[in-house]
């Protein structure tokens, strides 16, 4: 994805400059730089935030951040992909999320901030697999109740379009939600939540 590329190209230029500099210079100059950057006791234990540009994501479409070394997913779900939410409570082990993790504010019924984006950590609860977004409705290889949202293909874990876990899957927990909140309707800061600084 578009946004992927400019991430790591900035990683790669981030890592040259780096080495550069090198040697015990580049501590000394580091630690006021970090120091002055965390804003709180909690965005420094859940690592360093980072913004995510998702002006670009089309209704429908997936795209990957990187949070952590961990894959963040944003998925701008469509009004149909919403209205299939409240029907499945019933196929859900979790529908209500009161064991799986997320933050306060996106512990609802579309598990987000706002209803149209889904910001998702994108590991199996499972054994840690990579699910694979499946937005096609009843694709003959997930079957005709298949209402769309994520396949784990390792040990078959479904997860619907909020990242709720089914029954009958290995997986326990619904995925988790990473702590972020909305610098603006088109970007979001991965790894802060939205009360420290609002
Ligand atoms: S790791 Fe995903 S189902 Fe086992």
């Amino acid at each position: 994805m578009a946004n992927d590329g400019v991430d790591k190209s900035r990683r790669r230029f981030l890592v040259a400059a780096t080495s550069v500099v090198g040697g015990a210079g580049a501590v000394a100059v580091a630690v006021p730089f970090v120091s002055s950057m965390l804003p709180s006791a909690r965005a420094r234990s859940a690592g360093a935030p980072v913004e995510a540009d998702i002006s670009g994501i089309e209704p429908g479409q997936m795209v990957t951040f990187q949070w952590r070394g961990k894959p963040v997913w944003v998925v701008r779900r469509t009004e149909e992909m919403l209205k299939t939410l409240p029907e499945l409570d019933d196929q859900l082990r979790d529908p209500k999320s009161e064991e799986s993790d997320q933050p306060p504010y996106c512990k609802n019924e579309h598990r987000s901030i706002k209803p149209e984006n889904l910001v998702v950590i994108g590991i199996c609860t499972h054994l840690g697999c990579a699910p694979t977004y499946r937005p096609d409705v009843a694709p003959a290889d997930l079957g005709p109740e298949w209402k769309g949202g994520f396949f784990c293909p390792c040990h078959g874990s479904r997860y619907d379009l909020a990242a709720r876990v089914y029954q009958g899957v290995p997986a326990p927990l619904n995925l988790p939600i990473p702590p972020h909140k909305y610098l603006s309707d088109t970007r979001i800061l991965i790894g802060v939540d939205q009360e420290e600084n609002a």
